[in-house]
């Protein structure tokens, strides 16, 4: 387990109101980056994430010959080389905590004609990289893992011809990958995935002129095409909103809502399983002007009730499940979560993790290979470590605030791989939340 000595320190509170909004979506922000890279001309991107993970993506491009102007946290303008600009690195690519950087690169590396190494931090080390390696095999590619994990290491040079992949698992970043590497494939590249995944990819390469042809839960592009630059601006992160959604939810008076956040239909399972456990919150939506569905969401204080998640549901809120866990654990009754197992592949193994720190305060979880059920009522004080895990982190911060006693999270310091500015967002809307280092 990853240990780093931030710490945060919950005091129970009861009121959440304001309104805010939260920072850019950091599936959107790594592709505006990449996609921004190889298109013909200066994409002007709005909203960026600067959370660490979209910095290692912003890093490894600039490694990669991009000029990327920075001017400001959350403005960006990136010199698009077009699809045949990038150039080889002096050194190993650092993708720090983040699998979508290390995956969708791995897609776009392997269709470049030069040698690239892809590393990661210690929990990046633990995840399986032969979901992308397989598929990219198959198209020609020389990629090489070490037993399944990272280091990454990938040849160059090699045609790649396209492929119809059906995807094992479902995950966005298998499917990116593989269109990424079939932007530079001879033919069409398909995806077929087992379950509605998120769609960013292929709403930006729509938005930057790439012909993308979609049937059912099949996805093709055809290689040899090109991108063109554009203005992007990136929604808030509902991944991000949900910490407070939850922190809504849980209060006992105020309302809160949240502007600006990004509600693609790929992504909004968090909000679809809250309502279904009888939460009090309205989405509105706006226009969609960027080929991402944008609005506000609307929270009351609620009265949450256990529920049997539907497992198709899953997907489609596939890194909320520490929001889930904590929203049962404070909920009337028993929930179940079925057929989540790729939570044990994400930045922890987040079913175990989020089971032994509801353990930990008093809540009676009972783990799955594939889910957990659990029984909720109240959480007591204590002390509890996330595993290094940004969102197990502040899901559990949220919680602590409805908890009978003070309670201390460790290893928080990776909250600011997407969510920089939580302690300071979390208190304007009145949670007791005090982020320091672990004496
Ligand atoms: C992401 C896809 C999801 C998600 C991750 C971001 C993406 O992973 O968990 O945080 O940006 O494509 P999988 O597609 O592997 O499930």
């Amino acid at each position: 387990m990853q240990t780093n000595s931030q710490r945060f320190l919950v005091q129970p509170s009861t009121r959440v109101e304001g309104s805010l909004r939260v920072p850019g979506d950091k599936s959107i922000s790594h592709r505006a980056l990449m996609l921004g890279a190889i298109a013909a001309g200066t994409s002007h991107i709005t909203g960026f994430l600067p959370g660490e993970d979209c910095l290692a993506t912003l890093a490894a491009l600039r490694s990669l010959g991009i000029e990327i102007h920075q001017r400001d946290a959350t403005t960006i303008d990136v010199v698009g080389q077009g699809m045949h600009g990038l150039v080889q690195a002096s050194h190993g690519l650092d993708m720090g905590n983040s699998g979508t950087a290390m995956r969708l690169f791995m897609g776009l590396l392997a269709a470049q004609p030069f040698a690239s190494a892809l590393t990661g931090d210690e929990s990046l080390g633990k995840r399986p990289m032969e979901r992308v390696a397989k598929p990219l095999r198959q198209m020609g590619a020389d990629v090489q893992t070490l037993n399944g994990l990272p280091p990454v290491r990938i040849r160059g040079g090699a045609g790649l011809r396209g492929i119809r992949f059906e995807m094992p698992v479902a995950s966005a970043q298998v499917k990116s990958a593989v269109l990424l590497a079939g932007l530079y494939a001879a033919g069409e590249t398909t995806v077929t995935e087992p379950a509605v995944t998120r769609d960013h990819t292929e709403r930006m390469l729509t938005r930057l002129g790439y012909p993308v042809r979609r049937a059912g839960p099949s996805v093709t592009v055809a290689g040899g095409g090109n991108l063109s630059a554009a203005r992007i601006d990136v929604p808030g992160d509902l991944s991000s909103a949900a910490f407070m959604v939850l922190a809504g939810c849980l209060a006992t008076s105020g309302e809160l809502v949240i502007e600006g956040v990004g509600l693609n239909p790929s992504r909004t399972g968090i909000l679809r399983i809250l309502q279904m456990m009888a939460a009090r919150l309205r989405v509105e939506m706006a226009i969609d002007d960027g080929g991402e569905p944008v609005g506000r969401v609307v929270i009351a204080p609620s009265r949450l009730r256990g529920i049997e998640i539907p497992t198709e549901l899953v997907p489609l809120a596939i890194d909320e499940f520490p929001v889930i866990f904590v929203a049962a654990a404070l909920a009337e009754g028993e929930t179940v979560i079925r057929g989540a197992e790729e939570l044990r592949h994400k930045e922890s193994d987040r079913i175990r993790v989020m089971a032994d720190g509801l353990r930990a305060l008093g809540v009676d979880v009972v783990e799955l290979p594939d889910g957990a059920r659990i029984r909720g009522g109240q959480l007591r004080g204590g002390v509890i470590d996330s595993g290094g895990d940004h969102r197990v982190a502040m899901s559990f911060a949220v919680g602590a605030s409805r908890a009978l006693g003070p309670v201390k999270i460790l290893n928080t310091a990776n909250v600011a791989t997407s969510y920089p500015g939580f302690v300071t967002q979390a208190r304007g809307i009145g949670l007791d939340i005090e982020a320091g280092p672990d004496e």
